[in-house]
């Protein structure tokens, strides 16, 4: 069995690794698009919509799939829990030219599984079975779910869910190492992602929690033989991480990024933002990226306090240069 960073060939889509970026509501919006696209890891998402929105209020969730040409290959994700709906969505996505669909069956926002959506399939797997299958049936384009190790401890059903999604025909099952329960207490528990990997046949096990570095991707690969790896909050003002990682795989160095290089990638990301925001929004989305940035930075109280009173995009463009100067 192939192990490492390799690319991926299903159902006639071709990704170029198996390093997959995660839907992240609130963190990848259109500009976060353009600057995960512009390096070009496997494949990434689009953050969670509902299904019945994308159907009857499309308008109101346009910007949270929105894509430009350049952006493929690129999966959306959706929840919902009323088959035909589920259908109407998938259908939905399918014609608007993303390449993958992900059915999310992990999130454990009370608020969601209040609805019978997310995190609620862990707890009922004939009914995850009937509606993964309706999903599947409904597109040509490949098909995964995001599933969570289980409701809690004394209920990990990753390797049933695994299976039934095996047998309904889905290509890839996107599974966060813990429990729905657990939130993001503890560490993702890689070794129950493995036990996922060796009862899989034909089915791609993408594995997910906690990789923050090129070590960390390396050694989670390797030890779970996982088909792929999923990255969350590791890609968050390094959105180049896939590249670092498969560079880390051919030269064994772990990269790191000079402060000047993620400056310019905050400045770019910057741009991309006021280009699609109005001014008051793009203010507030600058800053907040701004942060993710320039975590770590030796300076970083000192930055944080004049990002944080800047009161104009221009005010933000030119502590750039402040911030050159201190590095
Ligand atoms: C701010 C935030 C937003 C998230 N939004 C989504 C989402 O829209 N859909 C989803 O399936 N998971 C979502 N997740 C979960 C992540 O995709 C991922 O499974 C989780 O963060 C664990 O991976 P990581 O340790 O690499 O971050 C979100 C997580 C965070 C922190």
């Amino acid at each position: 069995m192939k192990t490492g960073i390799y690319p991926l060939q299903i159902q006639g889509l071709s990704l170029s690794s198996n390093i997959f970026y995660a839907p992240l509501a609130g963190y990848t919006d259109y500009p976060t698009r353009q600057m995960i696209a512009s390096f070009r890891p496997g494949l990434f998402f689009t953050e969670m919509v509902r299904g019945k929105a994308l159907i009857e209020h499309f308008e109101k969730v346009k910007n949270n799939i929105e894509i430009e040409e350049n952006m493929h290959p690129v999966g959306a994700q959706f929840y919902e829990n009323d088959i035909s709906i589920a259908v109407d969505a998938a259908q939905f996505l399918e014609n608007k030219g993303f390449d993958w669909v992900d059915f999310n069956c992990a999130c454990p926002s009370p608020n969601i599984v209040r609805q019978k959506c997310g995190a609620y399939f862990l707890r009922c797997p004939q009914e995850f079975s009937k509606i993964l299958r309706a999903i599947v049936l409904a597109v040509k384009v490949p098909v995964s779910v995001k599933i969570r190790l289980g409701w809690d401890h004394n209920s990990v059903v990753a390797p049933e869910l695994t299976r039934i999604a095996e047998d309904v025909g889905a290509a890839a099952v996107l599974i966060h190492g813990r429990t729905a329960l657990q939130g993001y207490r503890g560490k993702a528990q890689w070794e129950k992602i493995a036990q996922c990997v060796t009862i899989s046949k034909n089915i791609l096990i993408i594995g997910n929690g906690d990789i923050f570095s090129s070590q960390e991707a390396k050694e989670r690969l390797l030890q779970s033989r996982c088909h792929g790896i999923l990255i969350g909050r590791g890609m968050l003002g390094n959105y180049g991480i896939c590249s670092d990682i498969q560079n880390f795989f051919l030269k064994k160095e772990e990269y790191r990024r000079s402060w000047p290089e993620t400056l310019r990638q905050m400045r770019r990301h910057w741009g991309y933002i006021l280009d699609y925001y109005p001014v008051i929004s793009a203010l507030k989305e600058m800053k907040k990226v701004g942060f993710l940035y320039l975590k770590g930075h030796k300076d970083i109280k000192k930055i944080r306090k004049s990002l944080a009173q800047a009161n104009t995009p221009s005010a933000i463009f030119a502590l750039y240069d402040d911030i050159c100067k201190i590095m």
